[in-house]
């Protein structure tokens, strides 16, 4: 077994940490360990927010950088200054219907990122002189490199082969194998993970659970893909973010660990549920007709009202399911949030932090939401 960090000793470089995943980590790293060293390196893409760091960005040990990484020198610039001894990878592209219209960015990113920060970690960690050992270079991926399952078939497992089906999973499927062969090739000490749906606060309104959320208060169409069957594993984020910590404190070397909820929910099933949230949110409290006039229920109708079929996604995944016994055995992680608990905290995060939100309904989101109707 490798020396390891401990959390103490860790100095991050927290890689997308203003994105959906990355900031909630950021919060999550910090409350644990307030006196350690964090520095975020993002691009600040349309999916990058500064305002999810609230809080954080003047902290003391907190380094906020915004930049590219395939921006190699940047990284190992940052590697050396503040002297990191750990990445965690969360920097990506990750909206599965974007990489369809745009597979570009997503190699980009996803692979080419990925190369420039291994490289960087590389060249500082274990080709300098003295280099820094013990290091971790943890890469955050996906259950979709998995590819697609039957309704009967046994969840995801660690060995499951890869079959990725949209360009989004391909190009982390291409990213995991990087990391695999530095730490085969070269000795970096590398861990992965692999999680399901994720779904909480400071999530970007395009993905499924807040799009549904707002366009709720909007009073606009919920569209359903196909109908509506297709089946995910949701987790809430603070249990993910609570896996990758333990992955970071006890982790084997060259492992990969799959991250999930034990939840599999439908589609439509999770639309329903949410309207059902938000319809008896409105009727338990007055005031929120009056800050949302628009909603469903401020009109009088039944959120389930809005629901509209809309066309498949092209090669959508019909179920994703996660076997996460490994890193509950080995590692000791469970889950610590039930769905009902986590849905509810969710749909009541949107409903008191419209400053959050309502910036992000410009021009980037009503030209997205347009363009999916076009098709
Ligand atoms: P996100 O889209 O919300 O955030 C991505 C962040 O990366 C943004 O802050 C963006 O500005 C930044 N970024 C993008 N390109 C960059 C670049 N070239 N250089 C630097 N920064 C860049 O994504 P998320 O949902 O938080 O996902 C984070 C990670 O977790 C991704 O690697 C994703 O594949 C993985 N993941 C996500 C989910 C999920 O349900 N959201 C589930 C499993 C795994
Ligand atoms: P999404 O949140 O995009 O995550 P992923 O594609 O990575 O699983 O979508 C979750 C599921 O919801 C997926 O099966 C596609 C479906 N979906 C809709 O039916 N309507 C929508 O408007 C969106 C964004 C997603």
């Amino acid at each position: 077994m490798a020396e390891k960090l401990m959390p103490a000793e860790m100095r991050l470089l927290v890689t997308g940490g203003a994105g959906f995943i990355g900031a909630n980590f950021c919060h999550y790293w910090r409350q644990r360990f307030p006196q350690g060293h964090l520095v975020v390196l993002d691009a600040l893409t349309y999916a990058g927010n500064q305002a999810s760091l609230v809080g954080l960005m003047n902290q003391a040990g907190f380094h906020f950088a915004e930049g590219d990484i395939n921006d190699t020198p940047l990284v190992e610039k940052l590697l050396h200054e503040h002297k990191l001894n750990t990445i965690v990878h969360f920097a990506a592209e990750s909206h599965v219907d974007r990489s369809i219209h745009d597979p570009d960015a997503f190699l980009h990113t996803n692979i080419l990122g990925t190369h420039s920060l291994l490289r960087a970690a590389r060249k500082v960690w274990l080709d300098a002189p003295g280099g820094v050992i013990p290091h971790r270079f943890h890469h955050i991926s996906t259950d979709e490199v998995y590819g697609t399952l039957g309704p009967q078939d046994p969840p995801f497992r660690e060995d499951t082969p890869y079959a990725p089906n949209s360009p989004y999973a391909a190009s982390k499927a291409a990213s995991d194998h990087l990391v695999r062969a530095y730490q085969h090739t070269y000795g970096l000490r590398t861990t992965t993970s692999n999680c399901s749906n994720n779904y909480g606060p400071y999530h970007f309104p395009e993905k499924l659970i807040p799009l549904v959320i707002l366009n709720i208060l909007h009073g606009r169409p919920l569209p359903i893909y196909g109908d509506g069957q297709q089946v995910r594993d949701w987790l809430f984020v603070e249990d993910h973010c609570q896996g990758i910590g333990l992955i970071l404190e006890r982790g084997e070397e060259g492992e990969s660990y799959n991250i999930g909820g034990h939840n599999e929910w439908a589609n439509l099933d999770i639309v329903r549920l949410i309207c059902e949230l938000l319809d008896t949110a409105f009727a338990a409290d007055t005031f929120l007709a009056q800050r949302f006039p628009h909603a469903a229920p401020a009109q009088g109708k039944a959120a389930e009202s809005l629901i509209s079929y809309v066309k498949d996604r092209p090669g959508h995944d019909r179920r994703y399911a996660i076997d996460a016994s490994k890193v509950g055995r080995e590692l000791g992680y469970t889950p610590q949030h039930s769905f009902a608990e986590g849905i509810r905290k969710t749909v009541d995060w949107y409903l008191q932090h419209s400053d959050w939100w309502q910036p992000l309904l410009g021009d980037v989101y009503a030209q997205w939401v347009q363009k999916q109707y076009a098709d």
